[in-house]
């Protein structure tokens, strides 16, 4: 939720690097944001409540000194309000010791309690400052900062990645993990802290993932790591192939623009390397994805949370109506507290753009205990979704920065119809000639894609979101594979706009969410297919009967037809359509947030990726 940046390097300055880091890592937790420094003539914080522009004048103003050690923090407050005070770092009483820390010290009062009564004098409402006096303490018994943080730490119940500096003496800075990611760059001018790899990528690609229990020790030359008991572990350095440029927004006004218009590539990215054109089946390098390996899947259970649950619910029409297999679908914070009955032959299927939502991670881990096969469909490389996983499928969404999930979600979505050709293809209820059918559908669809964000179709949803800016609340309407699209479109224009909007099964309509028909309720409609077209035709029908404003999106000629506002989409096979109906929804969601001055790239209180539950 929060993000955490530092560094020790060799010689030279660290304050840009951590504020550059900062605002990649603005989109993680956007309501405070503070850095603290060791210069020679002691620590130095500066720390503000706000955006990270706020901090940035304030550094400027007061002549903020530079040095080769620092720590920095970007917040979404769990405890306390966004103040100065409790933005991060929090400082020890004797001044030498800053934290910063992602996540949430559950025993902190009682620690609180314990550290007032030896006569502490505590400056921010935070659980963290309980960690600055706990090390502080730690090191006035001896040892060396790393050990002094562990020993803390054992004192500590909670998930956490913390990152400290010491400067008495030459600086120190030591960083650990228990729950959210952290990790360390080995860079040619030191070594950096990121609590996401877009704050390294600047400075190196060659990157050690913590693990939960570690405890690191940075030198300007690398870094050592122990686990709880103090024993060194091996912790390999990975080569990430992100490039820091894909989480800048270039000239697009906001990255969810760029994002959505990212989409036809990320569609090829994700898939097409994959398509086995002559064997009609998907290629899963990947381990765990064997035919050996599926052969024995009688059932799915996904888990998710928000977007990704919605990508799940469509991977239930595909894997369901192409592969056979039965699949559930369960909000992961859910799914992980009611005490859930898993088949035998189960595989858990966690879906997360992250890797790291902690509901979701739960759900996962309780899915394993209960004798589970676990997988994740995973866009983060060395997340803890994807370690802890026996398979995973990688979606090459690249980084996203904008709050609101778009490209990941279809990347998502094409996954999930990958999963289902390969698990139909391996189960033999797909043959051959149906296997590269759905191949040459999937092909197809970028040019689809590409359509849909061309100017002429976007001024198109432009012109209806201006339309609609102004009215009470949306109902977001779809049937069968496209009813998850209704969710999501629900969700994602009321993530950035505000505005109140539900997502219903267009077969549910007459059970209740009619009585909210008038005229300032406008819904959207996503046509349907096949049988259920004349179905949705008829829930348009009853809309408007009503007086309710209808904007139909999709592909059905009698539908749009018959709505107030249309929104075309070109013609796909049923199982795609999702993944083109969600873009002009999206650009809905985009143009109205827009219209209405919203912080479409930051909408209050969300973080973008939820850590803690
Ligand atoms: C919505 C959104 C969230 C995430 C959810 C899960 O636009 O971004 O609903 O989809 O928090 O996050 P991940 O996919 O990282 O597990």
């Amino acid at each position: 939720m929060c993000g955490i940046v530092g560094a020790l390097l060799e010689r030279g300055h660290v304050l840009r690097g951590m504020i550059e880091g900062l605002r990649v890592l603005e989109y993680r937790g956007y309501d405070s944001a503070g850095v603290a420094v060791a210069t020679e003539d002691g620590l130095v914080v500066e720390k503000r409540a706000g955006r990270l522009e706020v901090l940035e004048r304030a550094l400027e103003e007061s002549a903020f000194p530079d040095g080769r050690a620092g720590i920095g923090h970007t917040r979404w407050a769990t405890h306390g309000p966004p103040t100065d005070a409790n933005a991060h770092p929090h400082v020890a009483a004797d001044g030498h010791v800053a934290v910063v820390h992602n996540g949430i010290l559950e025993n902190y009062l009682e620690l609180r309690e314990e550290l007032a009564g030896a006569g502490v004098e505590f400056r921010s409402d935070t659980d963290t400052e309980v960690l600055a006096h706990l090390v502080s303490r730690e090191l006035a018994a001896g040892g060396s900062l790393a050990d002094a943080l562990r020993r803390a730490l054992a004192r500590v119940r909670g998930y956490y990645a913390v990152a400290v500096l010491k400067d008495d003496g030459a600086p120190e800075v030591c960083c650990a993990r228990e729950g959210p990611p952290l990790c360390v760059g080995l860079a040619r001018e030191g070594t950096w802290i990121g609590s996401d790899v877009l704050a390294i990528v600047p400075h190196t690609r060659e990157v050690v993932f913590l693990e939960d229990g570690d405890v690191a020790e940075l030198s300007t030359r690398g870094v050592v790591v122990r686990g709880r008991d103090g024993a060194v572990v091996e912790r390999a350095p990975q080569r990430v192939d992100w490039d820091a440029a894909d989480a800048g927004k270039g000239t697009w006004a906001h990255h969810m623009l760029k994002e959505i218009h990212e989409q036809p590539d990320v569609l090829a990215r994700t898939a097409f390397h994959r398509l086995d054109e002559a064997r009609g089946d998907v290629r899963f390098d990947e381990a765990g994805w064997s035919d050996a390996d599926l052969a024995g899947v009688e059932r799915v259970q996904v888990v998710a949370c928000g977007t990704a649950l919605h990508a799940g619910h469509v991977l239930r029409y595909l894997v369901e109506g192409l592969a056979r297999v039965p699949v559930d679908v369960d909000f992961a914070s859910e799914f992980r507290y009611r005490a859930p009955v898993l088949a035998p032959g189960t595989l858990a299927l966690a879906i997360s753009q992250s890797g790291e939502t902690a509901d979701t991670l739960a759900a996962l881990r309780l899915a394993k205990e209960l004798g589970a096969r676990a997988a994740c469909i995973c866009n983060v490389a060395g997340s803890t979704m994807v370690r802890e996983s026996d398979a995973a499928l990688m979606t090459q969404a690249g980084p996203e920065i904008g709050v609101a999930s778009t490209k990941a979600f279809t990347a998502q979505v094409v996954a999930a119809y990958l999963l289902a050709v390969r698990l139909g293809r391996a189960r033999g209820t797909l043959d051959e000639a149906r296997g590269r059918e759905l191949l040459r559908e999937l092909r197809l669809l970028r040019p689809s894609l590409e359509r849909l964000l061309s100017s002429e179709s976007v001024a198109r949803v432009r012109a209806v979101a201006a339309r609609h800016k102004g009215v009470k609340g949306f109902l977001f309407l779809g049937r069968g594979v496209n009813f998850p699209i209704a969710l999501e479109g629900a969700l994602k224009l009321k993530e950035i706009s505000y505005m109140h909007a539900e997502g219903y099964a267009a077969g549910e309509m007459k059970h209740g969410p009619i009585a909210m028909i008038e005229e300032w309720m406008s819904s959207v409609v996503i046509t349907g297919a096949g049988a259920m077209a004349e179905k949705v035709r008829s829930n348009i029908e009853q809309i408007m009967a009503r007086g309710g404003p209808v904007i139909a999106v999709g592909a059905d000629e009698a539908s749009l037809a018959l709505a107030d506002e249309r929104i075309d989409v070109p013609a796909s096979s049923e199982w795609l359509s999702p993944i083109l109906n969600v873009i002009p929804l999206q650009l809905l969601s985009y143009e109205i947030a827009r219209l209405r001055g919203c912080d479409i790239d930051k909408p209050r209180n969300l973080a973008k990726s939820v850590t803690v539950e």
